[in-house]
């Protein structure tokens, strides 16, 4: 584990939980279209179970399809407590259950939601590679697994800013420097569709599936 990932385990939790009271102000419509691009990038299955990573205040709670079943982790029990009210608010048809839980350890059975979803997390994560792995293992075979984040660009000035800006990022909950896109395609995800999405084309949403088990689950 380096600095920056040492920084981010330790701190990260106090960082969202210093946000929470105006994440959605700061957060809410300006990553909003790269939210919606991926619920739209959900396939619709009549009462899905679905995972939200690092579900924060909840901010993506309007978007799930009717009649679904959500479970949202968060590491900040403040942001779950916002979530859970937010939830108390809701009348759309949906079963929503919130626990305060690290992305890199899930306290859930292998292949137990049909998708998973994580906007704008995997950048904050002290081990982005293990939660990717978390994802892949507790996610059904022909399931979703979708990310939403910044990925790192792949060359010129804006990879060297990248580079550059991340240390004083980190101190901000996040990092600039992760190529996501490198990182899925390294796992067990087979990725399906990259998309630019929100100001400046600055964010991508990455759509990848479960084609088989997880290494090490027995068949
Ligand atoms: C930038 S916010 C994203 C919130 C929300 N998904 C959204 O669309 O705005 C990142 C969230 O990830 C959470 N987080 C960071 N590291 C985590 C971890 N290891 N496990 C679970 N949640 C984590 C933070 O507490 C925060 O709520």
């Amino acid at each position: 584990m380096n600095n920056r990932d040492r920084f981010l385990g330790r701190s990260v939790e106090k960082t969202y939980s210093f946000y929470c009271p105006f994440y959605d102000l700061i957060f809410g419509k300006a990553l909003q279209p790269g939210r919606e691009l991926a619920f739209s990038c959900l396939n619709e299955k009549p009462h899905q179970k679905i995972l939200d990573i690092g579900v924060g205040t909840g901010i993506t709670f309007g978007l799930y399809p009717d009649e679904s079943y959500v479970v949202g982790i968060d590491i900040s029990a403040k942001m779950i407590e916002r979530a859970k009210k937010r939830a108390a608010m809701l009348s759309n048809g949906h079963r929503i259950s919130l626990h305060v839980m690290d992305a890199c350890n899930l306290e859930f059975e292998d292949e137990s939601f049909d998708a998973v979803i994580s906007p704008y997390v995997i950048t904050t994560v002290a081990d982005p590679l293990k939660v990717c792995q978390e994802m892949y293992r507790v996610c059904k075979i022909g399931g979703q697994i979708i990310i939403v984040n910044h990925s790192k660009s792949s060359g010129g000035l804006r990879s060297k800013l990248e580079e550059w800006l991340s240390p004083l990022f980190v101190r901000a909950g996040f990092v600039t420097d992760l190529d996501v896109i490198e990182l899925v395609a390294s796992t067990e995800i087979q990725l399906q569709k990259v998309i630019d999405c929100n100001i400046f084309n600055l964010d991508k949403v990455i759509v990848g599936v479960k084609n088989k088990p997880s290494k090490g689950i027995a068949l």
